[in-house]
């Protein structure tokens, strides 16, 4: 028998390789190989045992099935994200940088949850039980009946939870520091996460208890990331957020019982995390609305309307390759919008530094942001800062035309409820020039290219009127 080998894996994305790599070749991360001994894999101790299969019945695609019952936490943001609360049986991943509050989200659903007289456990790996008590209690949450153990031994985890009440809910924090028995990796390795998350899947599904699994994300790739358990859980959250900013925002990756794309807001106070119901005026706050350069764009997370300033700072470049930076949107997506405004809208950006920011720390992914985006690169060119009541959404093709996007009519409401009075949208079947869609008192110019939006922004450069957008009568 040949001599077993050991495999280098990177505790990044989880790619195997023969030999040790600097760079991972699969995720693009650099130092992240790890030896680990082959038999020690998941499944290795099956796999050396192996017996008959047994036969199983199989069912058909109709027949009775009930919707997925859903526990609601308590934390309205959190159920958003979710799609409606907690399912039972069900092991959602919260994945998300050391210290952005992941811990303290998780304690605080446990306490509403709690309250409402479910049974909740917090198994943390990373703090004394007395540290949690003691942020429990400056959350001022200590008489909420949560019950709180740190232990890293996932056999033992599961035991002393199988021998009680079933909870509804157990929160894992965090699943890099549990380690399991059937693995001989030490723990935060791709073998010991993996195998620990298996066993957790596992006592999820039969015992019908909601396992939360609180995952680190790490730049250096110190310990293995999240990404290495995401297709085995059934919903993924990242919680997300700078330290520069106070809010932070919890954004639904994966969800097998709901839709994705939702995102949850909260505020970090002195206090613990806040929800924030009204996201738009939380990101459109201390704007400067009378600098050129900067436009609203309104956008969607989710099934939510959310408003979001767009800040562009075009200058003629002193160096041979113009910069091009970007923060909160994809960069190959401005260089398609500059090449679009360059070869239809006739204006040159080549020799120019671009910088692009989108307020407060957001990320867009919405092609409909290109309109806003391109607002804003040519209110910059011309110096020109664009009305104060104006916003601006629509996906820009390489032809330049401007095409219309999902939702318009919830996008127009919620800048009619902050106070806006214009957009500047495409026109089109699904656009916003139907009558319906478009909230009483709302100016609307439905351009059809981006020449259209391009003119009148020049024209508030040169002085001109009310850049083409007409008020609505009434
Ligand atoms: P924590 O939940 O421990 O982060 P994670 O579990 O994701 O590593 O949050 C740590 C940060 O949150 C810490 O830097 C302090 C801050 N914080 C507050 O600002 N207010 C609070 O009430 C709490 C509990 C934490
Ligand atoms: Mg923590």
């Amino acid at each position: 028998m040949a001599k077993a080998r050991s495999n280098f894996i990177c505790q990044a994305c989880g790619a195997i390789s023969p030999r040790w790599q600097g760079k991972c070749e699969a995720c693009g991360e650099w130092n992240t190989f790890v030896e680990e001994a082959p038999a020690s894999g998941i499944g290795a101790a099956a796999a050396r045992g192996a017996k008959k299969g047994r036969i199983f019945a199989l069912e058909g695609l109709s027949g009775e099935s009930q919707p997925a019952p859903r526990i609601l936490s308590g934390l309205a943001e959190l159920d958003r994200v979710t799609g409606g609360g907690f399912v039972p049986g069900s092991v959602l991943l919260i994945g998300g940088e050391p210290g952005i509050g992941k811990s303290t989200l998780l304690i605080q659903a446990c306490a509403a949850l709690a309250r409402k007289g479910e049974r909740v456990v917090y198994i943390s790996g990373e703090e004394a039980a007395a540290q949690v008590r003691l942020r429990a209690e400056r959350l001022g949450l200590a008489d909420a009946a949560v019950e709180l153990a740190a232990e890293t031994s996932v056999e033992d985890i599961i035991a002393t939870l199988s021998a009680g009440r079933t909870p509804a809910l157990v929160v894992i924090d965090s699943i890099q520091t549990m380690w399991t028995d059937t693995a001989d990796a030490t723990a935060g390795t791709v073998t010991q996460v993996r195998g620990a998350a298996q066993a957790l899947i596992r006592f999820a599904k039969l015992s019908g208890a909601c396992v939360i699994l609180v995952g680190h994300v790490t730049k250096d790739g110190q310990i293995a990331g999240p990404r290495v358990v995401e297709h085995m859980v059934d919903a993924v959250a990242s919680f997300e957020g700078d330290g520069s900013h106070h809010f932070r925002i919890l954004r639904n990756v994966k969800n097998r019982f709901g839709p994705t794309d939702e995102i949850g807001v909260f505020e970090m106070t002195g206090g613990g995390l806040a929800e924030v119901a009204n996201p738009s005026a939380l990101f459109l706050a201390g704007r400067d609305g009378s600098a050129a350069g900067a436009a609203v764009f309104a956008g969607m997370e989710g099934t939510r309307p959310v408003l979001v300033e767009i800040q562009a700072l075009v200058a003629p470049s002193a160096l041979g390759t113009p910069r091009r930076a970007v923060v909160g949107w994809d960069p190959s997506r401005l260089s398609m919008l500059v090449a679009v405004l360059e070869a239809h809208g006739r204006i040159k950006l080549g020799q120019h530094d671009i910088y692009l920011n989108v307020a407060g720390g957001m990320k867009i992914t919405e092609p409909a942001a290109d309109l806003a985006a391109a607002a804003a690169l040519v209110s910059s060119l011309v110096g020109a800062a664009l009305p104060q009541d104006m916003v601006f959404f629509g996906e820009v093709g390489l032809s330049g035309a401007v095409r219309p996007v999902p939702h318009a009519g919830l996008r127009l409401k919620e800048a009619s409820k902050l106070g806006f009075s214009r957009a500047v949208a495409p026109q089109g079947p699904q656009g916003a020039d139907s009558k319906s869609e478009k909230p009483n008192g709302m100016g609307l110019n439905a351009i059809r290219h981006i020449g259209e939006a391009i003119a009148d922004i020049a024209a508030l450069g040169r002085g001109g009127a009310s850049g083409g957008v007409k008020r609505a009568a009434g």
